[in-house]
Formats: C-alpha cells, structure tokens, sequence
C-alpha cells in the first residue's frame, strides 16, 4: 500500500517535473518576445519624443500584451508553487515568475488605482500657482516655474509663500487620494501573496520588512556623525545668510530655506556663487569646459574614450556597430537628457541611445550608461526570468562606482583634462567632496523618511495621513522643520513624492552604499592606498573579470550571494561612504569647533 502510493506520487512528480521544465521554458521564451515588444515600444518613444502618439499607442499594446502574459503565468504557475521543487534553479526560476502586482486587483478596484497613481503624479505637472507678486496670475507651474523663482529669490515672504502653496496644492489636494491609494496597496500586496504590505513594499530586495529597516536603520545610525557635522555647517552657512532669528541655535533649519541651498549643488551653472565652499578662492575645476578644450566635443568621441576605459580595466570590448546604431535623443527638457543602454532579450541586441549635450553631466553619465551594456552583455547568459539585477539599482552601483572613480583628479589629469597640480591638493579636493557630500549625505536622509513614513502606515503603526509623524520623522532624521509648526489639519507627504507614489527609496539607499564599498574594495584590491577621493581605477585590468561573472549571476542568486562573489562580504557596508567623504567630515568638525557652531538639535 506504502509503496504504491509512494510509485504514484514518484510518478506524480515526475510528471509535474517535466511540465514545470516545460512550463519554465515557455515563460523564458515567451516573456522574452513580450519585453522585447515593450523595450521597442519605449525606445521610439525615446528617439522619437513625446509627442509621437503612435509610439505612445505602441507602448499601451505591448503593456496590455504583457500583463496578460503575465496574468496567464501567475495562473499556470500557482499549481508548481504549491508543490516542493527539488531543483534549486528551478525552484529560484519559479520564485523569479513577474508578479501581477495592482493586476491582481480586479475591476473598479484595479481602475481606482492606476487613475489614483496617474493622478498624484500628474498633480505635479498640472497643478499652477498664483504668483506672489500678483495672486491673479495663476499660470505658474511647479517646476520649472516656482522652483526657478525660489531659487533665485532673496525674498523671503516669497520663498515662504511658495512653500506653503507648493503643499496645499499637491499634499492637501490629494490627501483622500493617498488614504485610499494605501489602502488599495495593502490589498495589492494580500493578492500577491504578502501578509504584510511592508514586506510586499520591499519586494524587490527580496528581504521583508523587518530585515530592511534593520539595515537601513544601521546605515542612518553609522552615517549620523557625519550628518550632524554637515548639518552644522549648513545650519552656520544659513544662519551668515538669514540671521539667527530665522536659523536659531540648537534646533533644527527651516526646511524652505535649507532646500535652496542644498538645492543648488545640483545646479551646474556657477555652482560657488551660491554654496559655502570650503576654499572659495580655489574654485572647482570646469569639466565642461576642459572637454571642450581637449576637443572631446562630440558624444561619439566620448562614447569610445569611456569604452576604452571600460576594456582597460579588463571588460570586453565593445564593437563598433553598438555606436553605429545609436541614435540622439529628442530632449526637450536638458536635465532629463541622459546616454541610455536598452536591453533586448529575445533579439540578443542592446542599442544606444545618446544625449548630444556634452557637459560634465553628460560625461560622467557616458560611464554609467556603458556600465549598463556590459552588465545586460554579461547577464544575457541566463534565462530571461534570471537576467534582472539582484535589486533594482545594482547596476547603477557599479555604472556610478566607475563614474565617482573617474572624477578623481589623478585620472583627469591621466586625460589630460586637468594640468595644475593645486586640484590634487586638499583645499581644492575638499570643495569637490563638498559639493558631492551635499548632493549625497543629505539625500539619503530624506529617502529613508518617505520609506519609513510609507511603511509605517502600510503596518498600521500610524495612519496613513498622519503629518505630525511625518513631520517627527522629518526633523529628527533630516534635522529639517517647516517654517511654522505643521498639525494634521495639513498633509505634506505627497509634495515631497516626486516621482511616483509607490516608488520604493530603499533600493536607492542600498545602491548609493553599494556604490562606495565597492569603491573601496577596488581601491584597496589594486594596492591604492591613498584617499578614496584620489583613487583612480583606469587600467587596472584585474577588475574586469570578476566583475564580468558577479555581473553575469544577474539575478540567478540573492544579492547577498553575489555581494559575496564580487567583495568577500554578504551584506552591504557604509564604511566605503564614510570613508570616501572622511577628509571632509575632519575639516567639517574643526570649523565646526572653530566657529563655535551648534552640533544636533532638539
Ligand atoms: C503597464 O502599465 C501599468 C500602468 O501604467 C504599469 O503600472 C505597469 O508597471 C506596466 N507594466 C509593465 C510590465 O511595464
Ligand atoms: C535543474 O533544472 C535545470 C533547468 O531546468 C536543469 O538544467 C538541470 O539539469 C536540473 N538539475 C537537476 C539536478 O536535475
Ligand atoms: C483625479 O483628479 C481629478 C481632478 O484633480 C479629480 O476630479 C478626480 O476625482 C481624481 N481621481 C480620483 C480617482 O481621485
Ligand atoms: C505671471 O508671473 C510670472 C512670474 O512672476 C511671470 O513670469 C509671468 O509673465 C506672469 N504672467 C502674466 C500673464 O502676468
Ligand atoms: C564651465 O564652462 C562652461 C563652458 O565654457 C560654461 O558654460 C560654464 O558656465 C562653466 N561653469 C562654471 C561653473 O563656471
Ligand atoms: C538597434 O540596433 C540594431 C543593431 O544591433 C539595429 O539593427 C537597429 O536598427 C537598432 N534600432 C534602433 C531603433 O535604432
């Protein structure tokens, strides 16, 4: 009797066993043809600019194509996810299936959503404010109107006005529809098998809720020091600026007016002329400029030097044709113009899409981007379910790891496109690491407060409108407060979402860490022992294939798995960031102490 139904379940599984090799097989070919509609779509939209409605019509179908796929796979796939799957890479196929995510809401539900997330990031590029110096013309756009208008103005009652609107407009306005918006997500994440919305929140990091916020407290802890020291200054930069009666001692800054500042790190016009660098008299060395004096003025130009950087460092070389298909983007807006690989997985191509714009920028970002190639290269080895990042923004780590290298000065001046030596020195290297520290340190605070804010309410800690723990987390994590004490008569949540609604921050936090520890583990593996900020990774030709099979796992394992493969170490490590921006956080500390500034706030 035991051994017959023994037999039967053995054959049972033998069975199933085929069927799901079957099964695996189909999804990898058939979800191939359907990305590779999509990917198609997108790019003509992107070669052909917003405007072209057959493009935007091209990408609906292939959507429409795919979820539907993905729909029928969800379906098939259930009946192998309820069985024990011997087979490791089978089993880690299955748990690879793209889940149905709001499809699995259904009807009005499913409609209610998609026109709930449509809305509030529309709101931000429909929403118009009166203007302060005339409140009936009302015809100012959030960006670029308002932000270039408060970036520029000295005025105030203005900066304050716009603060205010800026929130009424897109927090208040909306606020019945982020409720709702949270509600649906915790149901989306039920459907799709998580007991916990907060788990299903950091789905992509295949870690639950619990274990993210442990790591991402840990980093917020370690990063602490630095961020006091820097907030300091800024707080001391603003308070030369406004006067204490607007900066006090002690407590935290006014958010309107710190955002300015910090703000205009990310600005490249005249960058000095608005922040406190630490030696303003040395200045920053003009990338742009010295491109355009060494004649690197054409993007096919700096296209090949940048692949002759990737091949010294010991990654294929790329072949000619990849740049003989590129194709220039259409760019109304500069600042969204950036060098793009896209990745095609049943045609086995990658194309090339380029920004013609030849700006620092644009340079830096050519590292990236080509970063990207050799990782969709190396992954195209594995079945499409395999071939994704082991979390979403991994391979920005290594594109932008590349990139923070290639801005040492050794190498520029390797380049040629810097010659005084006053740029190895530290006055000038610490104005660098200045303006990269603001662009960093206190980003990475702010994401971790819409993670926490969202995931607190998705767990029901707190309501999902609650703007006095919003406004709590804010000030002690960012050190930041609103002009007037905010109450949860306002909602300012949403004005600070500016992408999309269910974008998650923690894959952003994990890949800036990622970023600097390997960084550092480069550094140090080719012998470089100097400070990170003068490390120079061209022609080290080592790097290259290891870096080529950790790229190639894809996603084929958990990223600490391929953490292991490419630095020795499971788990994602702050140190590299902390030692990166050490040089600064010294000479933070002792004109911190020297201009008896307050540190911390309470
Ligand atoms: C299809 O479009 C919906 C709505 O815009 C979006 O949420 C979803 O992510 C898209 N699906 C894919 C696979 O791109
Ligand atoms: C596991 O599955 C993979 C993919 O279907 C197959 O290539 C491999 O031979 C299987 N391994 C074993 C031990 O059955
Ligand atoms: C979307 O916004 C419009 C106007 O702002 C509003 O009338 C509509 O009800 C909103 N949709 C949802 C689903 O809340
Ligand atoms: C409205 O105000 C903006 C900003 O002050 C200004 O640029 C624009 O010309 C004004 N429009 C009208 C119609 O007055
Ligand atoms: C750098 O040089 C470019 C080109 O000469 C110029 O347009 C830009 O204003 C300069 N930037 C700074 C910060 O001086
Ligand atoms: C993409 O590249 C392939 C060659 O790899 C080329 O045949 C094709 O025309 C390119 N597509 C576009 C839209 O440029």
């Amino acid at each position: 009797m035991l051994n017959f139904f023994l037999l039967i379940s053995l054959c049972w599984g033998l069975v199933l066993g085929e069927s799901l090799t079957e099964f695996l097989n189909e999804a990898n070919h058939n979800l191939a043809l359907a990305y590779d509609q999509e990917v198609l779509a997108q790019l003509q939209h992107e070669i052909q600019g917003p405007n072209d409605l057959v493009a935007l019509l091209q990408i609906e179908i292939a959507n429409e194509r795919l979820m539907k796929y993905i729909n029928y796979l969800n379906n098939k796939g259930k009946k192998f996810k309820k069985i024990e799957v011997e087979n490791l890479k089978q089993r880690r196929l299955l748990s690879m299936l793209p889940q149905l995510g709001y499809e699995a809401l259904t009807g009005m539900e499913l409609r209610r959503i998609y026109s709930l997330s449509a809305n509030m990031s529309e709101s931000y590029k429909n929403v118009k404010l009166c203007a302060y110096e005339n409140r009936k013309n009302c015809t100012l756009s959030l960006i670029p109107d308002v932000q270039t208008i408060v970036q520029e103005s000295k005025n105030i009652d203005e900066i304050e006005y716009y603060w205010y609107e800026w929130r009424r407009s897109t927090g208040l306005s909306t606020r019945s529809q982020f409720v709702e918006f949270m509600e649906l997500y915790k149901k989306t994440a039920r459907l799709n098998g998580y007991l916990q919305a907060e788990d299903y929140w950091f789905r992509g990091l295949e870690l639950n809720g619990v274990e993210t916020l442990k790591i991402l407290d840990g980093f917020m802890a370690a990063l602490r020091p630095l961020f006091l020291q820097f907030h300091a200054h800024v707080r001391g930069s603003l308070r030369k600026m406004y006067g204490e009666r607007l900066i006090p001692k002690g407590r935290p800054y006014p958010q309107h007016l710190s955002e300015i500042f910090i703000g205009n790190a990310f600005r490249r016009v005249q960058a000095e002329w608005f922040v406190d660098l630490p030696a303003p008299n040395v200045g920053l060395f003009n990338i742009t400029e010295a491109l355009q004096r060494r004649g690197w003025t054409t993007t096919q130009r700096v296209f090949w030097n940048v692949a002759e950087y990737f091949r010294g460092i010991g990654l294929p070389q790329l072949e000619s044709s990849l740049w003989t298909f590129a194709q220039p983007m259409s760019y109304q807006e500069e600042d969204h113009c950036f060098h793009k690989a896209w990745r095609f997985y049943a045609l086995r191509q990658i194309n090339f899409t380029y920004c013609p714009l030849n700006d620092e920028e644009r340079f830096f970002n050519m590292f990236e981007a080509q970063s990207d190639v050799h990782f969709f290269r190396a992954t195209a080895e594995q079945p499409t379910l395999l071939q994704e990042e082991p979390f979403p923004h991994f391979s920005d780590a290594i594109g932008k790891c590349f990139s923070l290298a290639a801005t040492s000065p050794r190498y520029l001046h390797k380049i040629g496109l810097i010659r005084e030596s006053k740029w190895f020195e530290l006055p000038a290297r610490l104005n660098r690491l200045y303006i990269q520290g603001l662009r960093v340190i206190f980003l990475l605070p702010v994401f971790y407060v819409l993670d926490r804010y969202r995931v607190e309410a998705l767990s029901g800690h707190i309501k999902a409108d609650d703007n006095e723990a919003y406004w709590r987390l804010t000030e002690f994590y960012t050190g930041a407060a609103a002009p007037k004490r905010r109450t949860n008569a306002d909602f300012d949540v949403p004005a600070k979402l500016l992408m999309e609604v269910d974008d998650q921050y923690a894959s952003q936090i994990f890949s800036t860490v990622l970023q600097f520890q390997l960084l550092k583990h480069f550094c140090s593996r080719t012998g470089q022992d100097r400070p990170l900020d003068l490390c120079d990774l061209s022609d080290q030709s080592g790097l290259g294939p290891g870096l080529r099979r950790t790229m190639a796992l894809g996603s084929s394992q958990h990223y600490s798995h391929v953490l292991q493969k490419l630095l020795g170490e499971t788990e994602l490590n702050i140190d590299g960031l902390l030692s990166y921006f050490q040089p600064l956080h010294n000479w933070l500390v002792q004109q911190n102490r020297l201009n008896n500034l307050d540190v911390g706030w309470a």
